[in-house]
């Protein structure tokens, strides 16, 4: 009886929430991305609606204990993101395409909104998953609401991270807080393990937020990129639900795991599992356009996805950069920031930077947003 109850309750609210939906959109046909007046994008997020308290789960707790974010959403503007058994439904699919947030951040930057807006808008085949660790979203400048009104392909999913991981050799990694003890970069080296888990439980891409797609990249599969001649980068791939290289990269994080070591769960192991796999001559592409085989993995050269070489970030964010840089994009379907050397830089609204125009472009909802009352992002 309660549950009927509930049940009716929840049917009544949505219908209500559609009606003044309704009625807003019909009074303002041309509002392009402008904030809706009330949140239709919160049915996008599973379990907004449920009571039921779960306590939090024990790797959310270490998370959130670190960033001193309570587990709780108590304050107005807060989307709950509760985990449950059947979260997010996602289907395994070669165009499921996975970003993530693995520092119980409940207010990602609007460069990390931008990379999950681009994959939505170049893949309109594709599902785009922003995986969140935090417990509920803070949506005070109403972006979050306006980006899931904007595009029926990108959901916010909490997950059960235990249930997916025992799926997979990484269980024990996972649950014993191995990645996240007597280490400084527990969420880089959650980061690492969860990403190849999505990809291998449910196939897909897997970007990371400090990448802008600038093209449709559905047509391509099983396929990793370099960074630098003889170095892959673990920051986006794509490969088929129970791929054979991504098994090998779980077995490798089991087995080369150094938690005193940055990033060892990352490039470096990508590029020894494949040179162990295929020698070391599969990875010394000159940047032709050379497209090596590995494993049924195509390697693609570094301007596929990372066009502009990390040590030379400076020139995405240079004003007046998109003219002289634009050329080397065509072949490009990414571009990859490396937030981590620029993120102290802010870049300035219509100052043609590489990073202002691409934002402009490919994440213009965002854009809007971001340079809304500052002219810098
Ligand atoms: C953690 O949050 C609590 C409550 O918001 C606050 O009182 C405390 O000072 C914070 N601690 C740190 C280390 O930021
Ligand atoms: C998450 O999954 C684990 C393992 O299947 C289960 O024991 C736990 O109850 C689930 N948590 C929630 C909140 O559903
Ligand atoms: C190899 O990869 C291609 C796509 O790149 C896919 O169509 C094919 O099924 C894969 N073959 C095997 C044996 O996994």
């Amino acid at each position: 009886m309660k549950i009927q109850n509930n049940f009716l309750q929840v049917i009544g609210t949505c219908v209500a929430l559609m009606l003044i939906w309704l009625t807003f959109n019909e009074d303002n046909p041309n509002q392009g991305v402008t904030v809706p007046a009330i949140n239709p994008g919160m049915t996008y997020v599973t379990h907004v609606f449920s009571k039921v308290k779960v306590a939090a789960p024990f790797w959310q707790k270490h998370l959130c204990d670190l960033r001193n974010v309570s587990l709780e959403a108590t304050e107005q503007k807060q989307i709950p993101l509760h985990i449950s058994m059947n979260d997010a439904a996602i289907k395994p699919g070669e165009k499921n395409i996975f970003l993530l947030e693995t520092s119980c951040d409940p207010r990602p930057t609007y460069r990390a909104w931008c990379a999950v807006e681009s994959w939505a808008a170049q893949n309109p085949k594709g599902y785009v998953y922003y995986v969140m660790t935090a417990p509920y979203l803070q949506d005070l400048t109403g972006i979050v609401t306006a980006l899931l009104a904007a595009y029926d392909n990108m959901k916010i999913t909490p997950m059960n991270l235990t249930q997916l991981f025992q799926l997979t050799p990484l269980d024990k990694f996972f649950s014993t807080l191995k990645w996240a003890k007597s280490t400084g970069w527990p969420t880089i080296q959650l980061s690492d393990i969860l990403r190849v888990a999505l990809v291998w439980h449910y196939g897909g891409y897997y970007s990371d937020t400090d990448i802008i797609c600038i093209k449709d990249v559905t047509p391509l599969h099983n396929v990793v990129g370099l960074q630098q001649p003889h170095e892959l980068n673990n920051a986006h791939f794509h490969a088929q639900k129970g791929h054979p290289f991504i098994y090998k990269i779980m077995l490798g994080m089991l087995q080369h795991y150094n938690p005193r070591a940055w990033g060892s769960l990352g490039p470096t192991l990508f590029t020894r599992v494949m040179k162990e796999a295929c020698g070391a001559h599969i990875l010394d592409s000159k940047d032709g356009l050379k497209f090596q085989k590995c494993f049924n993995m195509t390697i693609m050269p570094q301007r596929i996805f990372s066009p502009v070489f990390w040590s030379a970030n400076q020139k995405l964010v240079d004003e007046g950069g998109w003219e002289v840089l634009e050329k080397d994009f065509d072949a490009s379907y990414t571009i990859h920031f490396y937030s981590q050397l620029i993120k102290v830089k802010p870049v300035r609204a219509g100052g043609r930077s590489v990073y202002d125009v691409a934002a402009k472009k490919y994440c213009p909802v965002t854009y809007k947003f971001a340079t809304a009352h500052s002219h810098f992002f």
